[in-house]
């Protein structure tokens, strides 16, 4: 069908010449030039037979320029059949590490879940002291500590968490005046509402606890105003003269950094927070 150039009859004429194959012009061009020229393979096997049985391997490779494509190796054929990345993905891919650095962000900001002081104040007052003080501090087999009133029987912090510490047992036998000696309304005495007693929670809670609770007292019920320096940027309280209440181990400390309490639970140094003290908290009347 096709047509074979001349030049190629005429080299592969040229060739069998050479190589002393039978025929020259007129055998070869005469009868099938076709299939002589375009599969040599089928031409040794017709003439090389008789003549050239032990060349055959310099006939095939010097006369082969059709020779079979060599195989695909296995590996190229896995790539060939593999499933190509589609396009799309390589935006998402030039984005991903932008994502990574959002994402990495948003896990810093994490740390604000731990609850504040105040926070954590709110939750242990309704597990620990709720059920006889109530929710809104109204009292009840507890003294009432809102509208203002355990502030008027504290007017520092300081000897608030020692009555809580110790309760009304730990502070004296009953009649044991506590708090401000001229609180509005007459002083409080152990044991004098009901006689029921406040129990005492050394040991019942960590003296970080004590803390947290008695802020929660102060600042919901007895709507204490807090001097914003008085706040670290945490959230914790701190003395008026802007020392941590409480040391690394969560212990709490006075205003020179000395334990607030004796190993009875007491304050070590009362005077410090008497009305009018410079370092004690909110000095009343
Ligand atoms: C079992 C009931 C009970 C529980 C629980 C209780 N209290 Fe009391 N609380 C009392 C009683 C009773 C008084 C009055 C004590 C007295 O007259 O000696 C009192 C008094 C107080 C006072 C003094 C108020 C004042 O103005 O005189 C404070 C402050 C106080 N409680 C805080 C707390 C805190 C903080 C907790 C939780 C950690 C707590 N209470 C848990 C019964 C309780």
């Amino acid at each position: 069908m096709t047509e074979v150039p001349d030049h190629l009859l005429k080299r592969s004429r040229d060739r069998r010449a050479a190589l002393g194959l039978g025929g020259g012009e007129e055998g070869d061009g005469g009868g099938t030039p076709t299939t002589s020229a375009a599969s040599p393979a089928a031409d040794p096997s017709t003439s090389v037979e008789t003549t050239a049985a032990a060349r055959p391997a310099a006939v095939i490779p010097a006369e082969s320029p059709a020779a079979p494509p060599k195989p695909v190796p296995p590996y190229v054929q896995a790539s060939l059949r593999r499933k190509k990345i589609p396009l799309w993905v390589m935006p998402v891919l030039a984005f991903l590490p932008l994502w990574a650095i959002v994402y990495v962000n948003t896990l810093s900001k994490a740390p604000s879940t731990t609850p504040t002081q105040a926070e954590a104040g709110t939750a242990l007052f309704a597990a620990k002291c709720q059920s006889c003080h109530q929710a809104d501090g109204s009292g009840g087999a507890g003294r009432p500590l809102y509208q203002g009133s355990v502030v008027k029987t504290f007017p520092t912090i300081a000897e608030q968490l020692e009555f809580v510490w110790l309760g009304s047992n730990g502070t004296g036998p009953a009649g044991t005046a506590y708090g401000d000696p001229n609180r509005e309304g007459g002083v409080h005495k152990a044991l004098s509402y009901n006689g029921n007693a406040m129990p005492t929670f050394k040991g019942a809670l960590t003296q970080t606890e004590l803390l947290e609770v008695v802020r929660h007292e102060r600042e919901a019920f007895g709507a204490e105003k807090i001097d914003p320096k008085q706040i670290a940027p945490d959230g914790s309280l701190l003395w008026p003269n802007g020392k941590p209440m409480l040391n690394a181990a969560g212990e709490l400390i006075d205003p020179d950094g000395k334990p607030l309490f004796t190993t009875e639970g007491k304050l070590a140094n009362p005077a410090q927070f008497t009305s009018g003290a410079t370092t004690g908290q909110a000095a009343g009347s």
